[in-house]
């Protein structure tokens, strides 16, 4: 039996033996009264009666009981401004522990919360450390999001406080995130009182009376705060992602078992050690920033890279190739999309023969599904192994994997290898009978989940239910379809909801659905994921036209587009609109996404034997050759 075997098998039979033993790598004001709370199914709680602080764990604990003050904890390397700069454990704790006085002098304390939409730069990562140190839940929104989509989140978390850059820096452009803001807190109906601006050189901000402080002002009334001690079970953050409708859902987190999770991870998943360089070219704002920029390299002891660029463009496409031979890095991981990019442009890898990778030993990807051809040229050209895992932003930490750290098993490209421990992870059919080996239907895990994942929805038990839990009584349904092979590798095919995902970003269908109905032209609207060779998929809107309307097509489309742009943000990277007859529908009114998508991405389709129309179809694959699908 191999090591990984070995520690699967326990963490099944012995789950509280398993994370008791584990939750001996952090540091605790007091301990757990029970490994496993489970008097409320289905609500679960890790390590209840435990109390503990994550930014102690992050950075006092290295300085004060482990003497590696003096070790690097974080590098920021922004190839976008031309700058960088350095973090000792010493001089990262003290600007934490004196930003958290700030806000405590602000009057924010344990249990508020303070939502952060900054950029790439170390100050977010500050302030995220700072909020968990004083007890504060923060709730991170990624740059790329409109108003629209930071006034939901506003209005979900009610935060007493916004902590914000004035400014992004996209390749070209300065993206200012101040008008945002304010447009968002226009039209939210909670208004944060409080609006802390951090002001970059490239886009400084107008501020408002009353409401903006400057970061520099909280900085300089502050002091050495100390941690606060937390219930196990506290939140720590909540973090908004994707759902079926135009709602994104509040993902909460807790302290203590988030951080036995990702620091068993470290060592097992990633075998990354104190002293190493771990780098997540990834996004603050999304769940692979939270758990492997911010939180995971920290509680490890190790040094962490924020990056503020892209892996092509900046200047080129050697970038990522540039930073892991500057700091060394030893593990990587990003989304197969950053690859693509990379291999589009240097096919043959020309530019990593300027960079000396000696350290380096690991790639890892997730986001969405590593295509063979990616992890191949990966591993034809790096020579480290290329490991997909699995994970979403509701469990923080990878379902499956490749756990170095206990040993590699073969890979096999395409798949996400096994479970992770603590994953019970069974593939369902519509009655919830798990299938056998091979044979594809619904990804589930059988509860409880292990540490880290998500315990409930802010403020909705309800949903966690109803989102999570309904179809499948006694499991977690992942969203995912997908097939576990007779060697128990586990392959991850497609998502079973209308989730999309674009350049490793999670995206609703049904959110840019909401969003072009309500242009006045549009009677009724489809969006679908198409394929795309860079970003994986790609949404496309086809928009059936109210009678009488005489605006010419193309300036209809280009409003839709301006709309998602306006409402969701870039990141929905939604740039074409199709006007069409009508939409194929079954007989029971359901538009028949999954057969349109595969028209357009040029696969084989069935006609339903449920469809009302059948000459529907041929018309949209007219209106879709006429737009250009499939691609060539
Ligand atoms: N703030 C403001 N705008 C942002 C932004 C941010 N933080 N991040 C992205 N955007 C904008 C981009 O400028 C772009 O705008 P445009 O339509 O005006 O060009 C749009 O959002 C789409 O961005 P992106 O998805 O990054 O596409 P791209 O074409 O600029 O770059 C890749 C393509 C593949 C290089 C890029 O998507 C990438 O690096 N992906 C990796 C994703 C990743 O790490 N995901 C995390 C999961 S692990
Ligand atoms: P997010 O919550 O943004 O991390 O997105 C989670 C979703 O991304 C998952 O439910 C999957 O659909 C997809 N995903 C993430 N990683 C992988 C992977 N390694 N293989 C296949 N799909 C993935």
């Amino acid at each position: 039996m191999s090591r990984y075997e070995e520690t699967y098998l326990n963490s099944i039979k012995n789950p509280e033996e398993f994370w008791a033993d584990a939750a001996e790598d952090i540091f605790w004001y007091k301990k757990w009264d029970t490994v496993l709370d489970n008097s409320n199914p289905p609500f679960y709680r890790w390590f209840a009666g435990g109390q503990v602080n994550t930014c102690y764990n992050a950075l006092d604990r290295h300085v004060d009981v482990h003497g590696a003050g003096e070790n690097l904890a974080l590098i920021y390397d922004s190839p976008i401004t031309g700058t960088s700069s350095k973090y000792t454990y010493s001089e990262l704790r003290d600007v934490v522990s004196n930003f958290a006085g700030g806000l405590t002098n602000m009057g924010i304390k344990k249990g508020d919360r303070v939502l952060i939409y900054m950029p790439m730069i170390p100050e977010t990562l500050i302030a995220m450390l700072a909020c968990c140190r004083i007890g504060a839940i923060h709730s991170v929104v990624f740059g790329g999001f409109a108003a629209p989509e930071l006034a939901t989140r506003i209005d979900d978390a009610e935060p007493i406080a916004v902590i914000a850059g004035s400014c992004g820096i996209e390749p070209g452009r300065v993206v200012p995130y101040k008008p945002l803001l304010d447009q968002a807190i226009a039209i939210s109906k909670h208004k944060p009182t409080q609006c802390i601006i951090f002001q970059r050189n490239a886009g400084p901000a107008s501020m408002i009376a009353g409401r903006d402080i400057d970061w520099m002002d909280v900085m300089s009334k502050g002091y050495p705060q100390e941690c606060v001690p937390l219930s196990a079970t506290d939140p720590l953050y909540i973090l908004y992602t994707s759902g079926t409708t135009g709602v994104p859902k509040g993902i909460v987190r807790d302290n203590a078992g988030h951080m036995v999770a990702l620091k068993w991870s470290m060592t097992n998943t990633y075998d990354t050690h104190p002293g190493e360089v771990y780098w997540a070219a990834s996004d603050v704002g999304w769940v692979v920033g939270h758990s492997y920029i911010v939180y995971a390299p920290l509680l490890q002891g190790c040094t962490t890279v924020i990056y503020e660029g892209k892996p092509v463009g900046t200047p080129d496409a050697g970038a990522f190739w540039r930073v892991i031979s500057d700091h060394n890095v030893k593990t990587m991981f990003t989304a197969p999309t950053a690859l693509r990019a990379i291999k589009r442009e240097d096919p043959n890898a020309k530019l990593l023969e300027r960079y000396d990778l000696s350290q380096f030993k690991s790639l890892f990807l997730a986001g969405e599904r590593a295509d063979p051809d990616t992890m191949e040229w990966a591993h034809q050209h790096l020579n480290v192994p290329i490991v997909d895992h699995w994970w979403q932003t509701e469990t923080g930490w990878s379902i499956t994997g490749n756990f170095l750290g206990l040993g590699a098993l073969p890979i096999r490209f395409g798949s996400s290898t096994k479970p992770a421990p603590g994953f019970k992870l069974e593939v369902l059919d519509e009655n919830t009978s798990p299938l056998p080996p091979g044979e594809i239907g619904a990804l589930s895990i059988k509860l409880p989940m292990p540490p880290g994942c998500l315990p409930t929805l802010w403020k909705n038990d309800e949903g966690y239910v109803s989102s999570y839990l309904k179809e499948f009584p006694g499991y977690y349904q992942t969203g995912d379809a997908g097939y576990i092979d007779e060697d128990g590798y586990v392959w991850v095919m497609t998502r079973t909801d209308d989730i999309i995902n674009v350049a490793g970003h999670r995206l609703s269908t049904g959110g840019i659905e909401e969003v072009l109905a309500s242009h006045s032209a549009v009677a009724e609207c489809a969006v679908m994921g198409v394929a795309d060779p860079l970003k994986g998929q790609i949404p496309i809107g086809l928009l059936v036209l109210k009678a009488g309307i005489n605006k010419p097509d193309g300036e209809i489309t280009a409003e839709a587009v301006q709309m998602v742009r306006g409402s969701i943000g870039p990141v929905a990277s939604f740039k074409t609109a199709v006007i069409v007859k009508r939409l194929p529908k079954t007989r029971s009114g359901k538009i028949l996404r999954g057969t349109m998508r595969n028209i357009a991405d040029g696969q084989p389709y069935e006609i339903p034997a449920t469809i009302d129309e059948p000459a529907s179809l041929e018309e949209i694959a007219q209106d879709l050759r006429s737009a250009g699908y499939p691609a060539k």
